[in-house]
């Protein structure tokens, strides 16, 4: 008799892929008003990953969903979802193009849009495929080249932003195995639309007939609002997860944020009562890669022997929509790629 209780889904490969151009400070401040001590201060990053020219989203998902399905000892998952707000084209959806790049054969595939929380709300998605029996092993990627959509003369936020892709492997197990995911948390308030957002190229706001233009194409993000919102939402998010695990705040032993800002990083920790020495640091080294945030942050994490295997982890995220969550998951014994 089949069981009365869905299967959990169970973290069981990891992936990250970086394209190999790295945008220091230094750099960035010769064509931008800004400097190295402004950026540091303000956020905590150092450098970043820019996709070269011809380089598209698919292409970076590709190569972390490979790393990803090697860490899993796999060549194959039953469905892939893909979390992006730069896909390759706005339309059709990216993810059957790199289920097909990958070898998938005919599986289902969609992308999920939801900014930079958009990792968390594939990995719901991917849990839902597995409980609804539509899969028992799902290829769960975020990937985004932010770098393609920012205005080239806004500091504010090409200060921020770098492109990259990370991938996990969920398959449907048990609650008590080591990568056990869940319970997860997700929200949105579309009453702050406004505050992180792309002006044109929609349906709101489409390409002028005759021009061939779009009025404002480029991203835009009201930073001092979202950094209130991010941290609160973050921190009750995270909140959440861990008491509902039975863990409680002071259960966690690694929190690993989407990676916007370490001062953001920060006031989470500190507003949970978190020593800050538990919440892992990323950004340094890549900025804010959106949709690829939390599983490249995850994958550094494992990789520099930050999360040892039955490690309580909390990951949370904040973005766009506006959107978060949080999720909790015992740390199994994987070696990313
Ligand atoms: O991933 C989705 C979630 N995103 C986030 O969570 C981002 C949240 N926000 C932030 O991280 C911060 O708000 C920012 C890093 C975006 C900005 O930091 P801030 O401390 O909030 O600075 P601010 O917006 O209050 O700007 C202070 C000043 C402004 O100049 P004025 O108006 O005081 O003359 C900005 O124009 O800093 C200026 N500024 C810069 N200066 C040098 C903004 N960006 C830069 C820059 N270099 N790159």
């Amino acid at each position: 008799m089949a069981s009365a209780h869905p299967p959990t889904p169970v973290l069981c490969g990891l992936g990250g892929w970086l394209p190999p151009r790295i945008v220091t400070n230094e750099e960035l401040s010769r064509g931008l008003d800004t400097s190295d001590t402004w950026i540091r201060t303000r956020t905590g990053i150092g450098r970043r990953h820019v996709a070269e020219p011809g380089t598209a989203t698919s292409d970076l998902a590709v190569e972390a969903a490979r790393r990803a399905l090697k860490s899993a000892g796999t060549d194959h998952a039953d469905a892939l979802i893909l979390a992006t707000t730069t896909p390759d084209r706005p339309c059709p959806a990216t993810a059957p193009l790199i289920a097909a790049e990958l070898g998938l054969g005919t599986v289902p595939a969609l992308d999920v849009g939801a900014v930079c929380t958009g990792f968390l709300y594939a990995l719901a998605t991917g849990a839902g495929f597995l409980a609804a029996g539509l899969a028992g092993t799902v290829l769960v990627v975020g990937a985004d080249t932010y770098s393609r959509i920012l205005d080239p003369a806004d500091r504010s936020t090409r200060a921020l932003f770098g492109d990259g892709a990370g991938a996990v492997v969920l398959r449907a197990g048990t609650a008590d195995e080591p990568g056990a995911l869940g319970p997860l948390v997700l929200a949105s308030d579309g009453t702050g639309a406004d505050l992180i957002r792309v002006p044109s190229g929609g349906s709101r706001d489409p390409v002028r007939p005759g021009t061939a233009h779009l009025s404002d194409p480029y991203f835009r993000m009201e930073g001092k609002k979202v950094f209130r919102n991010a941290v609160e939402r973050m921190a009750a998010a995270s909140r959440q997860v861990a008491e509902r695990r039975g863990w409680g705040v002071e259960g966690i032993d690694l929190l690993v944020a989407h990676q916007a800002n370490v001062r953001i990083l920060y006031a989470v920790a500190d507003l949970l009562g978190l020593p800050r020495s538990r919440c892992h640091v990323h950004l340094d080294r890549v900025g804010n890669t959106a949709a690829a945030s939390v599983p490249l942050a995850l994958a550094d994490a494992a990789a520099g022997g930050a999360l040892r295997p039955g490690d309580r982890v909390v990951t949370c995220a904040f973005g766009g929509g506006l959107t978060w969550g949080a999720a909790a998951l015992n740390w199994p014994g994987i070696s990313p790629h």
